[in-house]
């Protein structure tokens, strides 16, 4: 090596180190920089959790894992994936990166606690809600600005009305408390339930009453068979009639003692919830009561908040109810005793009943 490398060999090893620390310097003070550091950590990486459970969830990966690890083949197996195994792996990778699963002997596990209780069966309706934040509610949130100016809206095609059934469960507790208020338990009772989603609490008030019967309805082709697959697993298909249904075009005989609306006020536009509740009316006996629950406008609850906006955006439904609005509108469309309660002090849920008492 002549002197004139060594010198230059020499020189690139001192400035090597002073490049990088000054290169590192440039970055660290760079004024974006903390603002895109704190985006990652509060914003970004909890975002890109969520979808990646959701999906994970949807896809039925976490139940399978939670079963047993599982290595690639039997996840593409499961999967149904003819080929490309590699995306499936980067896919399966980016959940070890998020920490949400982990490899050991080649196979995939579950990690974190909270893809181990998102797994759970007792916890699909959080699952299912996970999932409907992440497909329904993030698109309003994105995109509300741009559908205003291309005067884009939602349809009932952009929801999974499968997912929403599973998901509506949430409020299970309090559904089933107005019903435990309401359901009268020894007498014969005749329910019709108007948007009856996974049937859940149809099943509740079979429980309650072992003689009641009743007709489940949901406008939703592939709601109602999962209702009625529901009901056939619950060893119902004797006290409970399922079928695909609108309320608004529903040919029955005023032959109900109860009508039921859980969760679904707010897929009707507020100009048509008087005649809407009319319909419902019609199909009561003289004396007959309808009981509606339904989450209701305030409270501050920003995941009502997200809902509220997407129904403002869908070509159909309109916001949560009032509270006040609901109880005027069912007087006007012929209930009598109208009562508006809340389940828990809270929670901006209410449980409306009223009375039929026309012949
Ligand atoms: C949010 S889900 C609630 C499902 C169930 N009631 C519950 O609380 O879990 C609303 C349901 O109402 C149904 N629905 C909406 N409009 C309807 C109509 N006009 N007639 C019958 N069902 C309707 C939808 O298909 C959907 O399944």
């Amino acid at each position: 090596m002549d002197l004139l490398s060594l010198a230059r060999t020499v020189k690139d090893r001192v400035e090597a180190p002073i490049t990088d620390v000054l290169a590192v310097a440039k970055v660290v003070t760079d004024p974006r920089t903390p603002l895109l550091l704190a985006l990652s950590t509060v914003v970004v990486t909890p975002l890109y959790r969520a979808a990646f459970l959701a999906s994970a969830s949807g896809s039925g990966v976490l139940r399978c894992l939670a079963v047993r690890p599982c290595d690639l083949e039997s996840l593409a197996e499961y999967l149904e994936v003819p080929e490309d195994r590699e995306r499936l792996r980067t896919w399966l990778e980016t959940g070890v990166r998020l920490g949400e699963f982990e490899v050991r002997e080649g196979c995939y596990r579950l990690r974190s606690t909270t893809a181990k209780l998102l797994a759970q069966s007792g916890n699909d309706a959080v699952a299912a809600a996970l999932e409907e934040i992440m497909r329904f509610h993030l698109p309003v949130l994105l995109d509300a600005p741009r559908m205003l100016k291309e005067g884009r809206r939602f349809s009932l095609d952009d929801q999974d009305g499968t997912v929403i059934a599973r998901s509506s469960l949430a409020l299970q507790g309090l559904v089933h408390e107005a019903i435990d208020r309401t359901l009268e338990r020894t007498t014969p009772i005749r329910l019709l339930e108007i948007g009856c989603g996974s049937g859940a609490y149809v099943r509740h008030a079979a429980r309650l009453n072992p003689r009641l019967t009743a007709l489940a309805v949901d406008l939703q082709e592939e709601v109602a068979v999962r209702a009625a697959d529901n009901m056939t697993e619950w060893g119902l298909t004797d006290r409970v009639e399922t079928r695909q249904g609108d309320l608004r075009t529903l040919e029955l005989q005023p032959q109900f003692d109860l009508v039921t609306l859980h969760n679904n006020i707010y897929y009707f536009p507020e100009a048509d919830r008087v005649e809407v509740l009319e319909r419902a009316r019609s199909f009561l006996a003289p004396g007959g009561r309808l009981l509606l629950t339904s989450s209701c406008q305030g409270g501050g609850n920003l995941g009502l908040d997200v809902l509220n906006l997407w129904f403002e955006y869908a070509d159909f439904g309109g916001p949560l109810p009032s509270e006040d609005e609901l109880v005027a509108q069912l007087e006007k469309a012929g209930f009598a005793d109208v009562r508006a309660s809340r389940i828990i002090p809270t929670q901006p849920f209410r449980a409306f009943v009223g009375t039929n008492v026309q012949a």
